[in-house]
């Protein structure tokens, strides 16, 4: 570092016009910009930076109109010239020209493979003061030039993904300053990127651009010592940099901005200021892995959401091997190599694809096991399960995970042998159990996805609404009755709209026609389920006549009342206080039933467990082995009890909101089912199918 006057290129704007759209800005300006116009900014840039550097001047190669912004012609460090490989085919033909002006000055020029998109010093910015490279991908540079940089230069290199297309150049929105600080726009990056950025530059030493600045690209500004040159900059953000000791100078650079350009965009700077003393290797923290996918890739879009899942986290890919399947029947086969730029993302982006059935290419890893060291806690980077059947490998050999549950650990319990590992809540994790990390030795089996196409859009997972309610009851029945008959076990989880509406006699003639095997709910559905056994009210409102009734109100606290003093519901059966509705029919017929407690119950009844962990794991013990649950009009419950049911199970969900069904029924599978409908009518057709004899 000295003190004399950087050196910075910049190339004329000779043949500047806006002849293509290849960034936002460019959108409905093409032809729209004066070469008259730019002339003279640029020239006034020139002028405002000729006593602060020393400029070099690169002439304009013709029919080129976006060779000006020379920041993208490569990167320079000491008399390297990393050329740039252009994302975008229109500025390619830039390139020979850079190459030869840098070379002829005396620079070593280095070539990136040229698959490894990298748009020069537009994304690309040093430290000063540091080894330090922040580098910009997700837009036109790639990832994987980032790692070909750091073993070029000897620096580490930063990767901060851009999100917003409009700063689609790290330059537009990110100034490295001396002392450790930085000027940026933090909406320009996605939240891992910002993080990064806050756990390296501490809150003192940021400064965050505030959108109308940013918008007229303050940050694309050019620092020479203490002067900032930049198109614009708001009084507040002068007076900010004026207390980091910055003089901000200001020069119109609108004809440029037309082109998604300005300030920084037209210079290059050919002297960095890291410190001089050598360099030694720095490795690069950007990992990557090899992927499969098998199946319907095409038709189900599997591969569309797969890829777009990597890009949306941040990572990037390149398909290495893509088998097409011919024909419709046939499933394809496709090969992925997947980068992120540190290996936490990278977990991150594979555990988010194993749900699709991704699997790691041809590799033989075994399941990383961490032990646990605080009963109830999981090592930190654990392995959270899907509602998918998974299986990890342990010792070479692949072995199905038991108790399938989404959100769950996987324990692996170091005694047993063969092992077995197992879903595990975590607050059940005993010391010294192992519990799977990372995502190495671990798969998952993707239920085949149907095509929408109508092929087997049976009762498939589609919300019917529309659908006569009768046709899809009829097929439901059809179903159930196919359960039964092989004595298959079917789980109702209700609320009490259920007795609200009238559907209670309903569910009860279900119960007692042996159609269901267990009951699911809270305290609420059976308080006014005896209520209306009592005193013929639910909620005070006599169901026959369907109005309140006088004093009804008090009702649900003396059917409370008349269960607590009896003991339990069962007692209430037995001492024939209780002797009709859903919870008499239980008792009666032994069908085990789960009364969740909440922070809303009245009472509550004896019967109903108030401990919340005590009554996850006696729901979670009442679904085991289930071929339907129906969900029926009831959030809290359906919800909680959707979270403990693996993928395989039925699920019918009927409300009258819609909201609450899509979001239930949204399991991707054909498993699941949604009907927006009043849940009693519902009952009543259900019933009327099933026990049509009773009627
Ligand atoms: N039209 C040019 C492009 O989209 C503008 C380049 C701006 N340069 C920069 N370093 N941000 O490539």
């Amino acid at each position: 570092m000295s003190d004399r006057p950087p050196t910075i290129a910049m190339c004329e704007p000779t043949w500047f016009g806006v002849e293509y759209v290849i960034n936002p800005w460019m959108e409905g300006q093409v032809g729209r910009a004066s070469r008259d116009v730019a002339r003279q900014q640029w020239q006034a840039l020139y002028e405002l930076l000729r006593p602060l550097a020393s400029l070099v001047v690169q002439p304009a190669a013709p029919h080129l109109p976006d060779m000006c912004f020379v920041a993208n012609a490569g990167l320079v460090l000491d008399d390297l010239f990393v050329a740039s490989v252009f994302r975008v085919r229109q500025r390619a033909p830039e390139v020979t020209h850079d190459r030869a002006f840098f070379a002829a000055r005396g620079l070593r020029v280095v070539e990136l493979p040229d698959d490894q998109a990298f748009e020069g010093e537009g994304d690309a910015l040093f430290q000063p003061g540091e080894p330090l490279l922040w580098a910009g991908y997700g837009v036109r540079s790639s990832l994987e030039s980032h790692r070909t940089l750091t073993g070029l230069l000897d620096v580490e290199v930063v990767s901060l993904r851009l999100v917003d297309q409009r700063f689609y150049h790290l330059d537009t929105c990110f100034v490295p300053l001396p002392e450790g600080r930085v000027l940026y726009y933090p909406a320009a990056f996605d939240e891992l990127s910002l993080r990064e950025i806050e756990r390296r530059i501490p809150a003192e030493r940021r400064l965050a651009v505030a959108e109308a600045d940013a918008l007229r690209f303050a940050c694309n500004a050019v620092r020479v010592g203490t002067t900032i040159v930049t198109n614009h900059a708001s009084e507040t953000l002068q007076e900010r940099l004026a207390g980091w000791g910055y003089r901000v100078r200001t020069t119109a650079l609108d004809e440029f901005l037309l082109a998604g350009g300005a300030a920084k965009c037209l210079c290059l700077y050919l002297e960095q200021e890291i410190p001089d003393e050598p360099r030694a290797p720095v490795a690069s923290p950007i990992r990557d892995a090899g992927l499969e996918l098998h199946g319907h890739l095409l038709d189900t879009t599997l591969l569309n959401r797969a890829l777009d899942l990597v890009a949306d986290a941040g990572g990037s890919f390149r398909v290495e091997h893509f088998e097409i399947g011919e024909r419709h029947d046939q499933p394809s086969v496709a090969r992925l190599r997947v980068s992120a730029p540190t290996e936490e993302r990278l977990e991150w982006i594979v555990a988010s694809l194993l749900p699709l059935g991704v699997r790691s290419a041809g590799s033989s890893l075994d399941a990383r096991l961490e032990p646990v060291t605080i009963a109830g806690v999981a090592p930190l980077d654990f392995y959270a399960t899907t509602i998918y059947p998974t299986e990890i490998q342990i010792a070479g050999r692949w072995h199905r995970v038991g108790s399938q549950r989404m959100d769950a650990v996987i324990l692996v319990d170091p005694d047993v042998d063969p092992p077995q590992p197992r879903c595990t809540l975590m607050r059940d994790l005993p010391l010294g159990a192992r519990v799977v990390c990372g995502v190495d030795g671990v798969r998952v089996q993707r239920p085949p996805v149907t095509r929408r196409d109508g092929d087997f859009a049976f009762m498939s997972a589609s919300v019917s609404s529309e659908r006569r309610v009768e046709l899809v009851v009829e097929e439901l029945a059809w179903e159930m009755r196919r359960i039964r008959a092989r004595d298959g076990r079917i789980v109702v989880v209700a609320g009490p709209v259920v007795i609200h509406t009238g559907g209670g006699r309903h569910l009860a003639a279900l119960i007692r026609s042996g159609t269901v095997q267990a009951l699911l709910t809270g305290n609420a559905l059976p308080v006014h389920d005896i209520e209306l056994a009592l005193y013929g009210t639910s909620l005070g409102v006599d169901l026959a006549r369907g109005e309140g009734v006088h004093g009804g109100h008090q009702h649900h606290l003396k059917a409370i009342n008349r269960v607590r003093a009896a003991g339990s519901i069962r007692a209430a059966v037995e001492q024939e206080i209780l002797t009709s509705g859903v919870m008499y029919e239980c008792v009666r017929h032994g069908v085990p039933y789960v009364l969740a407690g909440s922070i809303r119950d009245d009472g509550p009844l004896p019967d109903t467990q108030m401990d919340l962990i005590e009554a996850q794991a006696a729901c979670a013990r009442a679904i085991e082995g289930a071929d339907m649950i129906l969900l029926l009009a009831s959030m809290l419950h359906a919800i909680g009890v959707g979270n403990m049911t693996p993928a395989g199970v039925r699920l019918i969900c009927v409300d009258i909101s819609p909201a609450v069904v899509t979001k239930l029924a949204d399991r991707g599978s054909v498993e699941s089912t949604g009907i927006v409908t009043d849940v009693g009518l519902f009952l009543n057709l259900l019933a009327r199918r099933l026990c049509g004899e009773e009627r």
